[in-house]
Parts: C-alpha cells; structure tokens; sequence
C-alpha cells in the first residue's frame, strides 16, 4: 500500500503542508486518494472519522488507524492500559473526594485549557462540579463526556492568560514503538532553555511498549512533576496533534522511514555520548576506521550538531563508500565494492550494532 497524507491545511499549517509534499504524495481530498493507499490524516480525520474510514475503503484504502484504533484514543479507554503512568482520573461527579483534592475538568479529548481559571482548574470538588456543569453545555466537550482528573503540579516556567500554566512539557510523535520526533510542548511560552532528561525518555518509550498494541500512529504529551519524575499528560491521535516545537522535516522523513522499514526504525537523539562511542567502537574495530580525532567529531556530530549529517563516512575495510547510518544504526558500502569478504562484515557489524540497542 502506497502511503498518502489527507491533508487539510489552513494558514497555520501551510509550512508544514509544504513540507509534508518533500516526504509523501500529499492530498487535499479524499476523493483525491489513490486506489489501494494507506491514508495518513493530517488535520483532516474530524469530526466524522467513521465516515471518511468508510468513503476510504471504497477504492481499497484505510487509514493508518483503525476506527476501533482511533476510538481507543478518543474515548479515553486508553487509561486503564497506562494508569500507573498518568493523573488519577475519575467518571462520576459523585466519586470525587471532598478532602482538599484539586482536580482538572476537561473533555475525553479536549477541554478549554485556554480558560483554565474558569473551565479547567478546581481547587475543590465543589469547584469541579461547577466546571462539568458549564462543560456540559459546551458543544465541543459535551459529547465527549467530562472527566475529573488529579492535580498534580509541574515544573512552571510562566503564567499565560487566564492563569494557564506554561510547563515543562513535550510532546512526542510516535509510529508504533518509535520515536518520530519530539519537541516542547508550548508553542506560545517565551523562549526559555528547556531540558528532557534520560530518565524522561526511558519513561516515555515505558508507555509506548503499552500504547503500540492499541495504536499505530499517536501522541504521547509528558510533562515533569514538582515532586520529582513525569508523568503522562494525554494520548492523542497523531493524525490530529499539533506539532508543538517539533520539526515537520524530522516528523515527515522519520514516519516515511518507520512505515518503510515497519518499526526498525532507530531514532538517534535517544542515545548520548557514551552509546556513540560504542559505535565508533565498531566502526574501528570491526570496520578498520581511522584517523587521529575523528572519533571526537563523530559524536560531535551525533550527539550536538545542529546541522547533523545522517551519515558518516568512515571508509576502512569497507572501501570508499563504506558508511555508518545514524538513523538505521547500520553500516553499508558503495554496491559496486561489494565483495562476499565486504559483504561478510557488514554482516558482523551490523549485528553488533543492533546489539548496543539492546544493552
Ligand atoms: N491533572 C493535571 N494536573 C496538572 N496539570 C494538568 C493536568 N491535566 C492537564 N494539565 C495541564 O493542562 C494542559 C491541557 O490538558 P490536556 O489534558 O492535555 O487537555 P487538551 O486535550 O485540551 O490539550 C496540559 O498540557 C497540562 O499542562
Ligand atoms: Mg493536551
């Protein structure tokens, strides 16, 4: 199945319109797609999913998640599979304590955070109660059913308007257990230095390992507590997440890698300093890489360089073209210098390679 991305844009999403095209065959419309194409939506799944699933398999076409896929997000069944990393949440008004408990009201997938004073934050079960009522009648929420969450503070850095708190939050775009891309989630904070750290990381792919059983193409929004650790703030389908900080470039080219390769996908700003000098461990090794200093410029290059090549060429015993591929964690050579001794190498190498993963 040939990917397609239904795109609908509007004056915010333009730049990312454009470079969606540089990845995949875009659309506008669904009557535009393809026979026999696997439909990524952008912006373009709502409000009527079910319809567009079903125009969609008339010419042989589904979407990257199913309808059950999509449900899974949107009806907040997610929760039970990841209670343990996200807010206590609960259904019913009248399950709520009464002790000084402070909650968040919100929507199964959306809430009115832009007025977080008024229809979001409540300092007392009283003060909830009062939020899901107005909710109640708001055409957006209301259909999706009020939720009552536990407050939990988190690392602020400013307060927005109407009292919305700017986080240390981001937003990761995953395609099964993979790391798309990952970026700070609020866009309109001012520019502060925002740090994720490893502890971050390890516990977002935590949730992942959990959510790819239930979806193939999701959001996963952390956030980092004032007591220590992060926390899950929400699920969303990634048909439909905004980008946040994250770059369309990364997020375009690594979701068209992660269907090609379906998962091998090796996403390399998860891994530091001391994971590429075991690469180079290899490369040297194995490969025969030499060169006073050029280790240093390869984890420069991997680990800090803005202007990161994807590549490195390295040379040795696998000839004039023989490369380390950061996004595969693999190596290769020039087709035209293989040889079965080349071709052996390769082999041992990249085998090697996939081991770091999984130490
Ligand atoms: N239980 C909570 N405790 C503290 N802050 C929360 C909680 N739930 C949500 N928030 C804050 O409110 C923001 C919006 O909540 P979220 O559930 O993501 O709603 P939306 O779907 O509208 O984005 C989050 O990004 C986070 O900063
Ligand atoms: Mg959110």
């Amino acid at each position: 199945m040939n990917p397609v991305i239904l795109f609908r844009k509007d004056y915010t999403t333009e730049e990312e319109f454009e470079i969606a095209k540089k990845y995949f065959d875009v659309v506008e419309f669904r009557s535009d797609v393809p026979a026999d194409s696997l439909v990524i939506g952008r912006y373009s799944t709502l409000p009527y999913y079910k319809e567009l699933d079903h125009d969609l398999k008339i010419n042989g076409s589904k979407l990257i998640n199913s309808i059950d896929q999509y449900n899974w997000v949107a009806n907040f069944d997610w929760y039970d599979a990841v209670k343990d990393y996200t807010f206590e949440t609960w259904f019913r008004a009248q399950d709520l304590p009464d002790d000084g408990t402070k909650f968040v009201v919100k929507g199964r997938t959306n809430s009115r955070k832009h007025e977080w004073d008024r229809l979001m934050f409540a300092d007392s079960k009283k003060k909830a109660i009062e939020i899901m009522l107005v909710l109640n009648e708001d055409s957006l929420i209301a259909p999706q059913g009020v939720v009552f969450r536990r407050y939990e503070p988190l690392v602020t850095y400013e307060i927005g308007l109407n009292g919305l708190p700017f986080t240390n939050e981001w937003r990761f775009f995953f395609y099964k257990e993979t790391i798309l891309t990952y970026g700070y989630y609020w866009t309109m904070a001012k520019d502060v230095d925002h740090q994720i750290t490893k502890e971050a990381l390890k516990f977002v792919k935590d949730i992942a390992k959990i959510v790819k059983d239930y979806s193939n193409f999701f959001v996963l929004d952390i956030g980092e507590k004032i007591s220590g650790g992060w926390v899950l703030i929400e699920i969303n389908d990634a048909q439909m997440g905004g980008l946040s900080e994250n770059s369309p470039d990364t997020l375009y080219s690594n979701l068209k890698n992660g269907i090609a390769f379906d998962d091998k996908l090796v996403h390399v700003e998860l891994y530091g300093e001391d994971f590429y000098h075991k690469v180079y461990d290899i490369l040297e090794q194995l490969g025969g890489a030499t060169g006073d200093g050029y280790r240093e410029s390869f984890i420069y290059n991997f680990t800090q360089d803005k202007y990161k090549s994807d590549e490195w060429r390295f040379q040795g015993k696998l000839g004039f073209g023989g490369k380390y591929r950061g996004e595969r964690n693999v190596v290769d050579c020039y087709p035209e210098d293989e040889t079965p001794a080349r071709l052996k190498l390769i082999k041992k190498m990249n085998v090697a390679l996939k081991e770091l993963l999984s130490k």
